[in-house]
């Protein structure tokens, strides 16, 4: 008899996929797109070009595919150089192809999670200083208003900026994206001026849709300093606060304190966060080491003791999630959503058993009370992986893309999660039948064994 065990979430629990409009749309003028002209930026030199294709209009099929597997919520991102061109220019023929967009999310019975920010930015905006400018957070606002005037009728979940730490890092510290900075205190300031662009969105949006709820996405990256911990542990603090806490930190403290930058107060940032996003795929050992000079003689080894994914990608430890949700909580006691989880994985061989146990640890989580509203897979089709391109090492699709025709195969892990979203719970047979390599960690006890019947009273 197989064991019906069952982890059941709580009822209008979001189940649903993320992507990013970089990512899928294709047919974009942008900072990366001109990032990606130079040689040596991207793997094998490549182009994002027709990416997925969604700009001309395979988002269609490909949100069928997200209602087949029974989500009831889809988190997109909107482009802002479409939106804003040139700047102070709308287009507004692009706010109403996003407007057709979120109808088709409606249609097919999915809610829609909008980001305004998820790393790109139009080339004017680039070209004046980017997020280093003192206006940048006036500008984004102006971009923010104009879009949620637009799109308010579709949509009331809105997430202002993307992993704001992984931008500010990948951008300003490592220089492996654009605009290809290396200086700390460069990220701290942008990371700040990131701070007080949410706050103005936040308050922008809130006025034109008060109903609206809104967060921010945020990048959590599993850090335990490096053995010996005593040698190490200094210099894993200050990574962990860089990377991990002192956005968040922000809102609980109403100040921004960043390693590079005089902490700076954000006014009214306490109040500006209905939910957090978040998003945790790896982990690190941070230690310090004298061969690191140029990056201040911090470093992140790959742990030895856990499954790794390809190169640069760290160990993969799902079940974590569930602290780094506690973690979260108990800093600014705001309703969690799984913005994004997912691993690379092109023959899906990690990818059943790495779901299982990420959605466990949310439901240990919900069990423990921590307010988990959502989970959003990332992603649903094989995209466009930044410095990775089309990297087949990077695929993070349920269905992987052959980028030569467009046609979408369905990887296992697609049906797994369907029946995760349509019985709003994992069970003991499914994970059976999809990810066996996990079941005695996730369901140890022995099926069928429960036959001892106890009679209560005498
Ligand atoms: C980003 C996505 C990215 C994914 C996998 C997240 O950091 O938000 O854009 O594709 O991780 O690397």
């Amino acid at each position: 008899m197989p064991n019906r065990t069952i982890n059941l979430f709580p009822p209008g629990f979001l189940w649903g996929c993320a992507t990013a409009s970089h990512q899928v749309e294709g047919d974009l003028v942008n900072d990366w797109t001109r990032w990606e002209q130079t040689p040596g930026h991207i793997f094998q030199n490549q182009q994002s070009g027709r990416a997925c294709e969604w700009w001309r209009g395979r988002y269609e099929e490909d949100f069928d595919r997200a209602a087949a597997l029974h989500n009831n919520t889809q988190r997109i991102s909107i482009e802002w150089s479409r939106i804003e061109p040139e700047a102070g220019k709308w287009d507004d023929s692009a706010l109403n192809r996003y407007g057709d967009m979120l109808k088709a999310l409606h249609t097919r019975g999915m809610k829609p999670m909008v980001t305004l920010h998820h790393y790109t930015h139009p080339l004017w905006f680039a070209d004046r200083g980017g997020w280093l400018a003192e206006d940048a957070p006036a500008l984004f606002e102006r971009f923010v208003r104009r879009a949620v005037e637009a799109l308010r009728d579709q949509c009331d979940l809105w997430c202002t900026i993307n992993e704001p730490m992984i931008y500010a890092t990948g951008s300003y510290v490592f220089g492996t994206r654009p605009p290809g900075m290396k200086r700390l205190s460069a990220a701290a300031r942008v990371a700040i001026n990131l701070l007080r662009g949410h706050v103005a969105a936040y308050r922008a949006i809130k006025a034109l849709q008060p109903e609206s709820r809104v967060g921010y996405a945020h990048a959590y990256v599993g850090l335990k300093p490096s053995p010996p911990a005593l040698i190490h542990r200094a210099a894993w603090r200050l990574q962990d606060s860089f990377f991990n806490m002192a956005f968040l930190r922000a809102f609980r403290d109403g100040v921004a304190k960043f390693m590079g930058a005089r902490p700076a107060e954000i006014p009214g940032i306490k109040e500006a966060l209905d939910w957090v996003g978040l998003q945790y795929y790896t982990e690190f050992r941070a230690g310090f080491s004298l061969a690191a000079p140029g990056s201040g003689f911090l470093v992140q080894r790959v742990p030895g003791d856990l499954p790794a994914g390809p190169p640069g990608w760290g160990g993969l430890n799902p079940a974590a999630l569930f602290d780094h949700i506690k973690r979260v909580w108990e800093t600014v006691s705001k309703p969690v959503i799984i913005s994004e989880s997912g691993v690379p994985d092109p023959d899906d061989t990690i990818r059943p058993g790495y779901l299982a146990e990420t959605v466990q640890a949310v439901w240990r989580a919900l069990n423990f009370n921590f307010p988990v509203l959502g989970f959003y897979f990332w992603t649903l089709v094989d995209n466009f992986e930044w410095e990775h391109g089309y990297d087949p090492r990077f695929n993070f699709g349920l269905y992987k893309v052959d980028f030569a025709t467009q046609a979408r195969i369905a990887r296992p892990s697609a049906a797994f999660y369907g029946e995760i979203c349509a019985q709003n719970g994992l069970s003991a047979e499914m994970v059976e039948r999809h990810a066996p390599g996990v079941l005695a960690k996730l369901f140890p006890g022995e099926p069928g064994k429960n036959n001892v019947k106890l009679r209560v009273g005498k």
